[in-house]
């Protein structure tokens, strides 16, 4: 067994005989002497093989990613190599051994690796080999490790839940297994634990924690990916101070034994309303500042046409300024700008450049005193941008709060070794759905309401909030619960307010529902997404970076070439058939 890892190694250890296990990264043949960089999973170690030495045949004919072993002495190097761990210090090989040969691998596992992703994907497992994914992983491992420790401390059980089960109500759609025993029939992957874990509450155990594995047929993002992992927390006997208090104390403990980042508690919390008007979403991104603002009251009085026609349609008309640069932003630059905004339904972007001269799309339509009201409510100085989208409030947050966030990148305004936490809270329970015209649950349908608004479930779903909090780290979601529903009158409130019969209710979820019947305590809990937190432990906005073995954008493996067609002797045992498509 191997039992000396390269970088167990250093100056200390010199004169000893040691044996390594590794691949060769690289072989130098110094005509006579023959240097080999041998990598193992903790780092680089340089090996020397002298001509008079037996193996110096063997090591000539080595090539990248060989696997060996070797045995030899740990000695000081002659020409220091101080960026590498183990640079003082190199081993004169007195025994190798080759272990496995390789063959030309199909990409260099360099440290900026130029190759195609989708190279990298289909030979992940060479990927893995390189520096950048190899800390990855070894930072998941470092950060799971972390949270099973602090759950442990706090009393929660770990307990593992099914993967085939029945449908959750999580709003994406399921992926489906049919049943072979069940013809027919499907069991669905579980979107998230959400109503095991509830039902954990009821089977009166308190406090449970799980890594689990979540299923989500959805549009594939940066930050999503069809299978993804939470930590997923639920507990009884609280309130949402006690679930933000847990939850935040175990980013506490991950940020500082796996970063030594002693993050500030409590968090900050904002509540929904106030995180939409002034920064146009509900996970924002706190790095900077460039807060939307309403200047809907500038314009009350405009003859411009295009604002007054949006605020006698009850629309508004929000500005954002962006310090300091008028003078870098062209009118081709402004064009792009435009388009982008437009991508969130914006109909457009004016702006105005505060220069020596007023410039910009509307310096000509807005009047001399719409533009000092403006300055004095922006507080604008020389050379600022100001951006302003006008219409209907959805769609001019939404864009504007993108546009602040776009503007922060390309500006290089953001740290990227600042972590910027708060808590979203008191988020409604409805949404308006255009497509559906009708109020949709904004969570699941168990999440309680605020206590003051069990009565506005049925009279006034728009003005309902709920018991639900959301983390946000750097612009990310990167977690979300809520106290659940309790009391049956209640939740049998939430079902007709989201229009459910009695038959849906029964088929969806009446195994549920008589659960709460049994004296359900009163409960709550969150899920992390694990990926979107080593993402930011790690620097990286790329979810793949994270896991192991990711899915593409089309949710396919390169790797191991699925989601494949089957023998028409396994849908024949399914009773199933393909049609064509
Ligand atoms: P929610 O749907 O908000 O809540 O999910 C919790 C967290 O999981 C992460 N996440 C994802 N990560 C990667 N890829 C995805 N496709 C993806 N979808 C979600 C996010 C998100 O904040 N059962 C509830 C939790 C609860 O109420 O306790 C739930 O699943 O970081």
């Amino acid at each position: 067994m191997k039992t000396i890892k390269n970088t167990d190694l250093n100056i200390k250890n010199l004169g000893e005989e040691v044996t390594l296990y590794g691949w060769v990264l690289k072989k130098r043949d110094l005509g006579g002497l023959v240097f080999i960089d041998l990598r193992d999973r903790s780092g680089i170690i340089q090996l020397t093989i002298r001509p008079e030495n037996k193996c110096y045949e063997l090591a000539t004919s080595l090539r990248n990613e060989y696997v060996i072993k070797v045995t030899g002495k740990v000695v000081e190097r002659e020409s220091k190599n101080s960026k590498m761990e183990t640079g003082e210090i190199e081993i004169d090989v007195s025994e190798l051994e080759l272990l496995n040969t390789s063959e030309e691998l199909p990409f260099a596992l360099d440290e900026n690796t130029t190759a195609l992703e989708d190279t990298r994907l289909k030979y992940r497992y060479l990927d893995l080999r390189r520096k950048d994914l190899k800390d990855k992983m070894i930072a998941r491992s470092k950060i799971t490790m972390a949270v099973r420790e602090y759950m442990n401390n706090n009393e929660f059980l770990e307990i593992e839940t099914p993967i085939l089960c029945k449908s959750t109500p999580e709003g994406a759609r399921d992926y489906l297994v049919p049943s072979r025993v069940n013809q027919g029939k499907f069991y669905a992957l579980p979107q998230s634990p959400q109503i095991f874990k509830q039902l954990l509450m009821v089977g009166g155990m308190e406090r449970y924690f799980q890594i689990a594995k979540c299923f989500r047929d959805e549009d594939l993002r940066a930050d999503r990916q069809p299978e993804f992992t939470q930590i997923d927390i639920e507990m009884s006997f609280v309130s949402e101070d006690d679930v933000m208090t847990m939850a935040e104390g175990l980013v506490h403990h991950v940020w500082k034994s796996v970063k030594g980042i002693d993050i500030e508690l409590p968090l900050m919390r904002m509540k929904y309303d106030d995180a939409i008007e002034n920064y146009g979403s509900d996970k924002p991104d706190l790095r900077f500042d460039m807060k939307i603002n309403d200047v809907s009251d500038v314009f009350a009085n405009t003859e411009f046409g295009v604002f007054k026609t949006v605020l006698e349609e009850n629309g508004i008309i929000n500005a954002i300024v962006a310090k300091n640069v008028a003078d870098k932003y062209s009118r081709k630059e402004m064009d792009k700008l435009t388009d982008y905004v437009k991508t969130y339904k914006a109909s457009g972007l004016a702006y105005l450049k505060f220069n020596e001269e007023i410039s910009g799309s509307i310096a000509k339509v807005v009047s001399e005193s719409e533009i000092d009201a403006l300055k004095s409510k922006l507080g604008i100085e020389d050379n600022d941008l100001v951006l302003i989208v006008s219409g209907k409030k959805n769609i001019v947050k939404a864009s504007l709060g993108a546009l602040r966030c776009k503007l922060a990148r390309d500006l290089g305004l953001i740290d990227p070794n600042v972590y910027k936490m708060l808590w979203v809270t008191d988020f409604p329970s409805f949404e308006w759905s255009e497509e559906e015209e009708r109020f949709m649950a904004c969570h699941h349908p168990f999440t309680a309401p605020k206590d003051e608004d069990v009565d506005k479930l049925l009279n006034d779903k728009a003005n309902c909030y709920s018991k639900a909090y959301d983390i946000v780290i750097n612009g990310y979601e990167a977690g979300g619960g809520s106290i659940r529903i309790h009391n049956q009158e209640v939740q049998r409130k939430m079902f007709e307010a989201l229009e459910l019969t009695d038959e849906d209710i029964k088929t969806k979820f009446g195994f549920f529902v008589d659960a709460l019947k049994y004296g359900t305590p009163p409960h709550g809990g969150l899920a992390f997404g694990l990926d979107r937190m080593v993402m930011l432990l790690t620097n990286t906005e790329n979810i793949r970076d994270v896991i192991a073995f990711p899915k593409t954008a089309s949710a396919s493996c390169l790797m191991s070439e699925c989601p494949s067609n089957v023998d028409e002797r396994q849908l024949e045992d399914l009773a199933l058939k393909v049609s064509k498509k």
